[in-house]
């Protein structure tokens, strides 16, 4: 790999005149990871050469030729023919200027980056790969969530517990429990919404650091790229990668909810609770237990929040501490990046295929249900007649005591037993009380598990599905 003198060829390599270590050039090396933005690389050097025109240093002609050139280089990307020059094209910058020169000749060529440099250059086509890829992302999530709602909508009436500490607490509707966490991801789409909005915002024409000395029209670049609008300083332009490490955060808080999610559907999906079955298409076997189906799928997303956590801390270390502007330790934010998009894009995908596919037992939920849940209900109940709430608690919890001791369920006790513990439990208490159905429609606040409740809890997640 290493020649007499592998530094000749490289485009910075004029002042260099020892050969670089052979382990150094692949170790210094992005081109595996970075040819991804192959066309977003060219598009901004298109542009940059557009803006260049204007200013005189390239002629309509030339112009013209270094968007032939580069129409072909695409399309070598294109049909996988670019042939990658190893020890040379150390990342896709170098690659697709190194190409452009032998189809149009290195003297149009060696033009294209007068007043750039890779600082500026890198961090654009990065920001443009990134925006795409989180617009598609965005759509996975709005899906992720348009499923979320459709389902609570249709299976409103599902009656389940709800669990404080995993222990029954009281009844909710499972489409409360589908907008808990739909709740979440809203606030996720939310979120990444901002962030896409700082991603698309364009460094071209930051220099290595300076800025520009031609004159270049940094507006109409960043037009012609579509971003929405400008880093304001240059020195800012080439150190910042937050818009990669806000991705991150982004994902890990994303992950963190999907992996909650997850961990609840693998409980419901336990022959102990019943609740739900995954479809087989997110299960998978066991290679010795014939009967075994487990929730593979559910496993990985809580397992792979890990890996994106690992991304988000990695990457704020290495940034972290260094000296102003480029540094190449900036260049570790690539693999992060990627391996974080990937991830979160699949893990969408993946949660939105099982929540579809998955079945629903509201037999086993509902049976699930005990009318010890109802012990608030049934201080509640003295409240309406007046009795402060510190009190009812106590009778209420007085009356767990005694279905305990009788070894009855509590809506097994009769009217004169409950009159025992107090006297202001009138005869109408048992269906008062005991009946789930109106305990859930009894929270209609908003935000409650109540029909109603939960009804705009839907078209609020919905408003911003449009
Ligand atoms: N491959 C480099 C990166 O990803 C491009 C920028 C190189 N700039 C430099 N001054 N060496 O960070």
């Amino acid at each position: 790999m290493a020649s007499s003198k592998p530094t000749a060829n490289m485009l910075w390599g004029g002042r260099f005149t020892s050969g670089l270590d052979p382990l150094m050039v692949t170790y210094n090396e992005s081109i595996h990871f970075d040819r991804r933005i192959y066309a977003q690389d060219i598009r901004g050097s298109i542009a940059y050469a557009r803006a260049n025109t204007k200013l005189g240093l390239l002629t309509p002609k030339e112009f013209k030729e270094i968007e032939r050139g580069f129409g072909q280089v695409m399309s070598e990307w294109d049909e996988d023919a670019f042939k990658i020059v190893p020890g040379v094209d150390e990342d896709i910058h170098t690659a697709n200027e190194r190409r452009l020169g032998e189809i149009i000749g290195k003297e149009i060529a060696g033009k294209l980056h007068t007043g750039r440099s890779r600082n500026d250059q890198v961090a654009t086509g990065m920001r443009l790969w990134l925006r795409d890829e989180l617009r598609a992302i965005e759509e996975h999530l709005v899906s992720f969530l348009r499923v979320t709602t459709s389902r609570a909508k249709a299976e409103i009436a599902a009656l389940m517990p709800g669990y404080t500490h995993l222990q029954r607490a009281m009844p909710i509707r499972w489409a409360h429990w589908l907008l808990s966490y739909g709740t979440f991801f809203a606030d996720d789409l939310e979120r990444l919404r901002e962030v896409i909005k700082r991603v698309n915002r364009c460094p071209l024409g930051s220099g290595a650091l300076v800025g520009n000395g031609f004159g270049i029209d940094r507006d109409a670049m960043a037009e012609e790229l579509g971003f929405e609008g400008l880093i304001n300083n240059s020195m800012a332009g080439v150190a910042d990668r937050d818009f990669v490490i806000e991705t991150l955060q982004w994902a890990a808080s994303f992950m963190a909810h999907i992996s909650r999610w997850s961990e609840d559907l693998i409980i419901y999906s336990t022959a102990e609770f019943g609740f739900v079955r995954l479809a087989d298409a997110y299960s998978t076997g066991s290679s010795l237990m014939p009967q075994k189906k487990n929730p593979d799928s559910l496993e990985l997303l809580r397992g792979k929040s890990g890996r994106v956590f690992g991304h988000m801390a990695g990457l704020m270390m290495s940034a972290k501490g260094l000296p102003s502007t480029y540094n190449k330790d900036l260049q570790e934010s690539w693999e992060t990046m990627i391996d974080g998009v990937k991830t979160i894009s699949d893990s969408v995908q993946i949660a939105t295929g099982v929540l579809s596919t998955l079945s629903i037992f509201p037999e086993k939920m509902r049976a699930a249900l005990t009318p010890d849940m109802l012990a608030t209900d049934l201080a509640d109940y003295l409240v309406r007649k007046g009795v402060p709430f510190r009190e009812t608690h106590h009778i209420s919890g007085r009356v767990v005591a005694l279905a305990e001791q009788e070894g009855v369920l509590m809506d097994k006790l009769s009217v004169e037993q409950l009159q025992d513990v107090d006297e202001r439990f009138g005869d109408d208490v048992v269906q008062a009380v005991f009946d789930f159905e109106q305990s859930v429609e009894k929270r209609t606040s908003k935000g409650g598990t109540s029909k109603k409740s939960v009804l705009e809890q839907i078209a609020i997640i919905q408003e911003l599905l449009q």
